[in-house]
């Protein structure tokens, strides 16, 4: 649990082998921070990224005291969610921070011709984030404390056509976020939604960058403060907040026309 300072002791990464999810993680350990969890859907990869992340634990004496553990996840067997978050708790104890960054783009092309994928990445981006951020809510209510953060994206705010199955999907995510957050007042527990933009990640290789476009480590440090402020949302960079201010509330005949890809 977090130290008398407030000092974050334990992270869990849900998508654990996330850029920005691994990007948060490495931006939230201090010298107080005893575990860091990474939940991968492959723990292979999850065990490279243990690796790399803790690269530096034979020179940093702040790496040397942090413990990386990989544990098996898939967002999409939510049947596994409830015991996979109460060994991941009876292990590491208190949970202080838990990011959501699992999560599948695809293409809406592939979706248009194939529902079935479709309905595939939906079930990963929106049930596996309900179903998991229930479970991890429900331990963080009973602790009297911690943040979960939450992967959303500027892509639900107005969902486009390039890519409205993920952006719907994004958009279910940001509510069930919202109402989670609301419904954890007063319990000590809260909830932090990060809404970036286009990110320079894994995810995002090989398309045609848009504007505003970042990288996970600014997008880490966008957590980062958040978390420190005590807020409820964040945007990725912050200017994101006010073009989609704009962006929401454009006639759809405008905004159909605007070239979002
Ligand atoms: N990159 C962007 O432009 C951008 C913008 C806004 C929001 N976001 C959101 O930020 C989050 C992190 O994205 P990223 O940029 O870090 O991309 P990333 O590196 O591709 O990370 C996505 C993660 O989701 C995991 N995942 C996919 N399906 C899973 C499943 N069924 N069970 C468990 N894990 C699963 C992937 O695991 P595998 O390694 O096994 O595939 C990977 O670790 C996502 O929610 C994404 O939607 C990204």
């Amino acid at each position: 649990m977090q130290n008398a300072l407030g000092e974050i002791q334990t992270i869990a990464v849900f998508g654990g082998t996330s850029e920005i999810g691994l990007a948060i993680a490495r931006r939230l350990i201090t010298p107080s921070t005893r575990t860091v969890v990474l939940a991968c859907r492959d723990v292979d990869a999850g065990a490279r990224a243990a690796a790399d992340l803790g690269r530096d634990a034979g020179t940093d004496p702040v790496m040397e005291a942090v413990t990386i553990e990989v544990v098996a996840f898939d967002a999409a067997d939510t049947d596994s969610h409830l015991q996979v978050v109460a060994e991941i708790a009876d292990t590491v104890g208190d949970l202080d921070v838990v990011v959501l960054a699992f999560g599948v783009l695809g293409d809406q092309a592939e979706f248009d011709a194939d529902p079935a994928a479709a309905v595939g990445a939906v079930h990963v981006n929106y049930t596996g984030a309900v179903s998991v951020g229930l479970v991890v809510a429900d331990v963080l209510r009973r602790q009297g404390h911690g943040r979960l953060v939450v992967l959303s994206s500027v892509a639900g705010e107005r969902v486009r056509k390039a890519n409205f199955v993920y952006g719907s999907s994004k958009a279910g995510l940001d509510g069930f976020a919202q109402g989670l957050g609301d419904s954890l007042e007063g319990s000590g527990a809260s909830v932090l939604v990060v809404r970036p933009g286009f990110v320079h990640s894994r995810m995002t290789e090989g398309l045609a960058a848009a504007p505003f476009a970042t990288d996970p480590d600014s997008v880490a440090e966008v957590v980062a403060r958040g978390l420190r402020q005590g807020r409820r949302t964040v945007w990725a960079p912050g200017v994101l907040r006010y073009v989609f201010m704009v962006l929401r509330h454009l006639p759809g005949a405008v905004y159909r026309r605007l070239p979002l890809g």
